[in-house]
């Protein structure tokens, strides 16, 4: 609420350089002088001795929305659950985040109309993952905890198409988030990240660790002590030498360079890690609709 100014740096620069401002503002336009403006990487944003105009816009209330779909299976009390989210930044159209793992999703989905599964299956296409993981999160408070109970675990599927992509699953094994809160990834949770790499093993794919690192949907069930797993292809990271030694592409590039760009279109995406994910993410649903008792116990 009032909380984004736009800076434009009136330093003859063209196109005209902004930046953004996230905080609790006063709608209001002040000029100022510029001291020195760069960015981290060095680029500079405004010479030093120009203005800046802040201006901060009224603040603005939109209702966004979660789209959940179930399929019953013989078990009522043994819900599955997988999630991406289906919002993208204001920069893009967020085709690898998250029309990558959004489609995924939806074709699994769509396929599971084949199947008579034993357990419930559910579907969630999250909104406002963007703006703070908005929808994951009112949806695991907005649950009771008889309701919580029945969700055997989760799996969360944001960027997994990345251009310069690395195979990574979430790893319950040594992430330490939410470090703060010292709440422990929950029990079982292991185990979904043992299936995650028995396939990749099964199809010949390596394979890393990605850490639990509080930025994806995964946060409110981890935190709710539903047991959770993910995959991830990497975003603003940049790829290491031997990291391009095991899945090509370019070392010292980012795993996504458009990510949170404009540039996130439907070029921006690896066919071969979308496909052989795709797979993985429907192999996980199937196999957890049939049975949940490594994870459970
Ligand atoms: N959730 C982040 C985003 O949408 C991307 C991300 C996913 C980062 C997983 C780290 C781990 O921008
Ligand atoms: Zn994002
Ligand atoms: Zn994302
Ligand atoms: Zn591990």
């Amino acid at each position: 609420a009032g909380a984004e100014a736009v800076v434009i740096f009136n330093d003859g620069a063209s196109p005209a350089r902004e930046g953004l401002i996230v905080g609790t503002l006063v709608p209001s336009v002040v000029t100022i002088p510029v001291v020195g403006a760069s960015f981290a990487d060095g680029v500079t944003l405004a010479q030093p001795g120009s203005t800046g105009q802040v201006r901060v816009l009224p603040s603005e209330t939109r209702t966004d929305y979660n789209v959940i779909a179930e399929k019953r299976g013989t078990y009522r009390d043994n819900v599955v659950m997988s999630g991406a989210h289906l919002d993208s930044v204001g920069a893009g159209p967020g085709i690898n985040d998250n029309g990558s793992g959004s489609a995924a999703l939806l074709e699994t989905a769509l396929q599971m109309a084949k199947v008579k599964p034993v357990n419930t299956v559910r579907y969630a296409w999250w909104g406002a993952e963007e703006s703070g993981l908005l929808g994951s999160t009112a949806y695991v408070q907005g649950l009771s905890q008889a309701e919580k109970d029945r969700i055997a675990l989760y799996l969360n599927y944001d960027m997994v198409g990345s251009p310069n992509y690395v195979l990574t699953i979430y790893d319950a094994d040594t992430s330490t988030f939410p470090a703060p809160a010292g709440v422990p990834i929950p029990e079982g949770s292991a185990a979904i990240e043992a299936l995650y790499e028995g396939f990749y093993t099964s199809v010949g794919q390596p394979y890393d660790d990605a850490q639990y690192s509080g930025r994806s949907d995964y946060q409110a069930f981890i935190l709710a002590g539903i047991p959770s797993g993910g995959l991830f292809t990497g975003a603003e990271g940049v790829k290491t030498a031997a990291q391009q030694a095991v899945w090509g592409g370019t070392a010292g590039a980012q795993y996504d360079p458009c990510y949170h760009l404009a540039c996130d279109t439907y070029a921006n995406n690896n066919n071969a890690a979308l496909d052989v994910n795709s797979d993985l993410i429907a192999y996980a649903a199937l196999t957890y609709a049939y049975s949940t008792e490594p994870v459970n116990g």
